[in-house]
C-alpha cells in the first residue's frame, strides 16, 4: 500500500512553512501519494537522484510540471530545453553547454566582482536597505542580462516573466491566473528580445545564434533557446541568492563567520541553494510501467519531486536543518542531477561568490530591520522583502 498524504504544495499554509509536510512525505515512506493532486510524490534524496537521472523512464517531454502534456498540453510552447529527451535534449544542451561553459563565465569573472563592490559601495553609503530589492533582485538583474547581451530597455519585464514560467508548473491556482493576466506583453517581449538583432556581439546570447551559423542548431531554435535562459536564469538566482542573505542575516555566527573569511562565500552560495532550495519541485512522467523503490508505477504517472526535502534528508545530511555555510553541500539536488542539471550553475555560483564576497569584505554585520515578506510561487521559494541594516566593517 501506498500511503496516501493530505499535503497540498500549492497551499498558502504550505508556502509559509513547508518543512512540516516535508518531513511527513519524506519519512512516510520512498514513494507516496498526494491526495490533492492525485500524483505520486518522492522526497528522499535517494530516489530523487533516482528519478532525475532515469531520463528514459522518468521523462520530461511531458512535462515538469504537474500537467501531462500527453493529454492536457501546456499553456504555453514545451521548453525548449527542460522539457525535451534526447536525442533533441542533447544537441541543443551541447549548444548551451558551450555558450555558458566554464571559460565563458571565467571571463565574466572581473565584470562580475566589480559590479558586486560598486553596489555593496553604493548601499552601503545608505545603510537601511531592503535586502531582496536591493541586492538579491538588483544585482542578478544587471550582470544577467548584460552578460547575455540584452538591450537595456524592458529589462523589468525578466522578474514577471519568470514568475509565470514557474507558477505555470503547479496547478490552475489564483497564481497562475494572475500571472498569466500579465503574460501577453510579457511573452512578445521575451521574443523580441531573443532574436539575434537585439543581442550584443560576444555575448552569451550572441554564442547561441553563432551556434545555428555553424549547424549546430537551427536558426528558427536559437531565439527559442536564448528565450529559455530569459526564463530560466533571473528568478532562480534572484531567489538563490536572497537565501543566502536571509540565513546569513538570521544566523549572525554564520555572518561572522563569512566576514572573517569572504573565501567562504562560494560554499555560503552552495549552503543556502541546498538549504531553501530555491526550486522546490519538479515532475517527470512515466514513460512505460516501472518499479520505484518496490512500489509499481504505471505508464503515465506523474511523479513530482521535492528537491527541497531531499536537500534536508538526514539519510544523506548530518544535521540537515542547520544552516553551516562551512559544510560540505556538493551532491545537493537544487541544481538537478542528470542531463537536465542545470545548464547556468556555473553562471549563478559566479553571481552569488561574487555578490557574497564583497559583502563579507566590507560588511561586519547585518541586522534584520523588519518582517521578512514572503513571496509565492507554485515552484520557487524566496522573499519579496527582507529589510536589513548594513554594518560597515
Ligand atoms: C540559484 C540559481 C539556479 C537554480 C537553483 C537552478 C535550478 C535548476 C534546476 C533544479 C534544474 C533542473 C531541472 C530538471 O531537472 O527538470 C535547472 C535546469 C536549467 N537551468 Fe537552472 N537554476 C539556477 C540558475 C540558472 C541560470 C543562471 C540559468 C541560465 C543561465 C539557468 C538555466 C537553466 C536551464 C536552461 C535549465 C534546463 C537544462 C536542461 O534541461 O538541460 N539556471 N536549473
Amino acid at each position: 500500500m501506498i500511503p496516501e498524504l493530505d499535503v497540498d504544495p500549492y497551499a498558502t499554509a504550505f508556502f509559509d512553512d513547508p518543512y512540516p509536510s516535508h518531513t511527513a512525505v519524506r519519512e512516510a515512506a520512498p514513494v507516496v501519494r498526494l491526495s490533492a493532486l492525485g500524483c505520486h510524490a518522492i522526497g528522499r534524496h535517494a530516489e530523487v537522484e533516482r528519478v532525475m537521472r532515469d531520463w528514459e523512464v522518468f521523462v520530461s517531454s511531458r512535462g515538469v510540471g504537474l500537467r501531462d502534456y500527453k493529454t492536457d498540453p501546456p499553456l504555453r510552447g514545451p521548453s525548449m530545453i527542460l522539457e525535451m529527451d534526447p536525442p533533441l535534449h542533447t544537441r541543443r544542451r551541447s549548444v548551451l553547454n558551450q555558450a555558458l561553459a566554464p571559460a565563458v563565465v571565467r571571463a565574466l569573472r572581473p565584470r562580475f566582482v566589480a559590479a558586486a563592490e560598486a553596489l555593496v559601495e553604493r548601499l552601503l553609503a545608505v545603510g537601511e536597505i531592503d535586502a531582496i530589492r536591493d541586492i538579491a533582485e538588483a544585482y542578478p538583474l544587471t550582470v544577467f542580462p548584460d552578460a547575455l547581451g540584452m538591450e537595456p530597455e524592458g529589462r523589468e519585464n525578466l522578474l514577471p516573466f519568470g514568475n509565470f514560467v514557474f507558477n505555470s508548473m503547479g496547478p490552475d491556482n489564483a497564481l497562475l491566473a494572475a500571472s498569466l493576466a500579465e503574460l501577453p506583453p510579457l511573452a512578445a517581449w521575451a521574443t523580441r528580445q531573443s532574436q539575434r538583432d537585439r543581442l550584443r556581439p560576444g555575448s552569451i546570447g550572441m554564442a547561441i545564434h553563432a551556434a545555428a551559423d555553424r549547424g549546430e542548431c537551427g536558426h528558427d531554435e536559437a531565439p527559442l533557446l536564448v528565450r529559455a535562459l530569459l526564463s530560466a536564469g533571473v528568478d532562480t538566482t534572484v531567489n538563490g541568492l536572497g537565501a543566502a542573505l536571509y540565513n546569513l542575516a538570521r544566523f549572525p555566527d554564520q555572518w561572522a563567520a563569512l566576514h572573517d573569511d569572504p573565501g567562504l562565500a562560494r560554499g555560503a552560495f552552495e549552503e543556502a541553494v541546498r538549504f531553501e532550495s530555491p526550486v522546490q519541485t519538479f515532475f517527470r512522467t512515466v514513460a512505460r510501467d516501472t518499479e520505484l523503490a518496490g512500489v509499481a508505477l504505471l505508464e503515465g504517472s506523474k511523479v513530482l519531486m521535492f528537491l527541497a526535502a531531499a536537500n534536508r534528508d538526514p539519510r544523506r545530511w548530518v544535521d540537515p536543518d542547520r544552516f553551516d555555510i562551512t559544510r560540505n553541500a556538493a551532491g545537493h539536488v537544487g541544481f538537478g542531477v542528470g542531463i537536465h542539471m542545470c545548464v547556468g550553475q556555473i553562471l549563478a555560483r559566479l553571481e552569488g561568490e561574487a555578490m557574497l564576497a564583497a559583502l563579507a569584505r566590507r560588511v561586519r554585520a547585518v541586522e534584520i530591520t523588519g518582517a521578512p515578506v514572503r513571496r509565492y510561487n507554485n515552484t520557487l521559494r524566496g522573499l519579496a522583502s527582507l529589510p536589513v541594516r548594513l554594518i560597515a566593517a
